[in-house]
């Protein structure tokens, strides 16, 4: 049996994660990373809203691979060549890319993730499963930037991108993550799940789940605040606020402040008006010509897209 083999190319310090949330909270329009949302509690938060019948993105993308499964593994090796590098981004738990095996029998599983501590686990179990299969986990924060050890990818790559995540990027953003996934693939190619523009209303109550799940997993991010910066927010101050804005085809989630108040950390304190709001998350939607669009831009070719019934949601692979 192989065993995975490990990079930390980025050590994600605690002091820097503070700073940054610091200056967000002191901005005249406070906001603060997405990020931030994924402490151990708010990461089993975001497990639990995947389970929500409002929520369809998770369990929409997992049909449609499991639908156009054979059919999407042979265009990817159509556009790789056979046993493709198989790159993972924001690997997580594994469990996504695992179902890929089958389909495009990787040469290499690449898992990359913020926290490598979180794959050396995730790895350990997969590596049982799959004895044979040369592994490697990759920790690294690459909503700044990607760039993984040139021996790791070392031939055509598949980049596998799933769960909408691109949508928290701004399309400028999203435009350069891609451009450097691109890079990455070394003339491979993009397997990407994107949400797709949709009804206001689906997609407020995706994002404003009648449990208040996702009210929580909001407001958890508070409570992550207080910690990393020694703040002293009260969550019963602060309200769950999802809209969405048809012009920027984004959802936007705040924390709205319930009455006038003051949140206090060291050598800090920022006032609050009442209905003042704490922006936390872009979501952003994309039509199929839109992301389309984007993806050329990023120097794909070949765009191929795979779809519900209703057009919910897409899992698009491109050439690179
Ligand atoms: C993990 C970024 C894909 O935008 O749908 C879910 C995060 N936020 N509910 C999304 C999220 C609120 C999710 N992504």
């Amino acid at each position: 049996m192989k065993t995975p083999q490990f990079f930390q190319l980025h050590r994600l310090d605690d002091r820097v994660l503070a700073d940054e949330a610091s200056a967000g909270l002191m901005r005249p329009r406070a906001a603060v990373s997405p990020k931030f949302f994924y402490d151990p509690m708010g990461s089993r938060l975001f497990d639990a809203i995947t389970e929500l019948a409002e929520y369809y993105p998770t369990r929409t993308e997992a049909s449609i691979l499991g639908a156009h499964g054979p059919a999407i593994g042979a265009a990817a090796l159509a556009m790789t060549g056979p046993a493709p590098v198989l790159v993972d981004l924001g690997a997580g738990n594994c469990a996504k890319a695992e179902r890929l095996f089958g389909l495009v029998t990787p040469r290499r599983y690449v898992a990359v993730d913020i926290s490598v501590e979180f794959l050396r686990h995730s790895l350990k179990c997969l590596q049982r499963e799959h004895p044979a299969m040369d592994m490697v986990g990759v920790g690294q924060d690459f909503s700044s930037r990607l760039a993984l050890p040139p021996e790791v990818v070392d031939g055509p790559a598949l980049m596998f991108y799933p769960g909408s995540s691109i949508g928290n990027f701004t399309p400028a953003e999203a435009l350069h993550l891609l451009r450097q996934a691109h890079h990455t693939a070394h003339g491979g190619a993009l397997l990407i799940g994107v949400d797709h523009v949709k009804a206001a209303a689906v997609l407020e109550a995706a994002y404003d789940d009648d449990l208040g799940v996702t009210a929580a997993f909001n407001l958890n991010l508070l409570k992550h605040l207080n910690r990393l910066l020694g703040a002293d927010f009260d969550v019963r101050q602060w309200r769950h606020v999802a809209l969405y804005d048809a012009r920027a085809s984004r959802i936007e989630m705040h924390l709205e402040a319930r009455q006038a108040l003051t949140v206090r950390w060291p050598r800090h304190e920022r006032p609050f008006a009442a209905g003042e709001r704490l922006h936390t998350e872009n979501s952003y939607k994309w039509t199929p010509e839109g992301f389309t669009a984007l993806l050329h831009d990023a120097g794909f070719t070949g765009v191929q897209h795979w779809s519900d019934a209703q057009g919910a949601f897409g899992v698009y692979l491109a050439k690179a």
